[in-house]
């Protein structure tokens, strides 16, 4: 196979754009620069617990697919991460605290209609949230620790991949199994189309965020 004819290649080129969309979005900005405040940081992880929820209910059911059940492993999981963040946060009341945003539930709805019968459009959420999470979401914990003084892991376990010691080496390997699938041309126009929907509904998702945000100070 051509280099340049590489999944890994592909998808990277593919989000290259809608990736620097979502970095720059004015909610994750305001995150990071810490003008938010630990409610406004919860809000977000609020979300996370919802949209988790579906991508590995969905993960449990691909775990078996020939072709995608490779890249399942338990050492991404995150919901059980998420509610003890939430729990730390909001309290033991959390659960009925929390709501999904109109975003967040056209993301749920996709992922259900995608990726529970089609291993490609799994794949394309899959690594939409994971590869980011093991790349940019470890500069997000740090920055969120410094700016809403929170110690430890403490409300941040989410960016915590005790499984995963060393991150680059994973996405290597990962990398090495996106190219070792071997999906004709038309799949491959089709998982990358499925890459954007899943980087716009993240983007939208962060939308809504910001709008919250700036409802709570008017
Ligand atoms: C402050 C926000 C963000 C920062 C600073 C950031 C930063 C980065 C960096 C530095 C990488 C490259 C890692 C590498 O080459 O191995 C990366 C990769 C990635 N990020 Fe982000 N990111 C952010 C937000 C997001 C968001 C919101 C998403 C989508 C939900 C996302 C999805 C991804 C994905 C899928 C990759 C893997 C690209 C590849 O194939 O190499 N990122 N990010």
């Amino acid at each position: 196979m051509r280099v340049t004819n590489r999944l890994s290649r592909q998808l990277r080129a593919s989000g290259r754009d809608d990736h620097r969309r979502a970095e720059r979005s004015p909610y994750l900005a305001a995150l990071v620069e810490g003008s938010l405040d630990r409610d406004g940081y919860a809000a977000m992880v609020a979300q996370h617990y919802f949209i988790y929820e579906v991508l590995e209910q969905a993960a449990a059911v691909m775990r078996a697919d020939p072709v995608v059940g490779p890249f399942v492993t338990d050492r991404l999981t995150r919901l059980p991460a998420l509610e003890r963040d939430l729990r730390f946060l909001l309290g033991p009341g959390w659960r009925s605290a929390i709501g999904p945003g109109p975003a967040t539930d056209r993301y749920t709805a996709r992922m259900r209609e995608v990726c529970f019968d089609w291993n490609g459009g799994f794949l394309a959420h899959h690594y939409t949230r994971y590869l980011g999470d093991l790349s940019g979401g470890r500069y997000i914990a740090e920055a969120v620790r410094r700016a809403y003084t929170l110690t430890g892991s403490d409300g941040t376990e989410f960016y915590v991949f005790d499984g995963i010691p060393d991150p680059a080496g994973f996405k290597e390997t990962y990398r090495a199994l996106l190219d070792a699938t071997d999906w004709p041309d038309d799949e491959r126009d089709r998982i990358m189309a499925e890459l954007r929907i899943a980087y716009q509904l993240n983007i939208d998702v962060l939308d809504d965020l910001e709008s919250a945000v700036r409802e709570r100070a008017a």
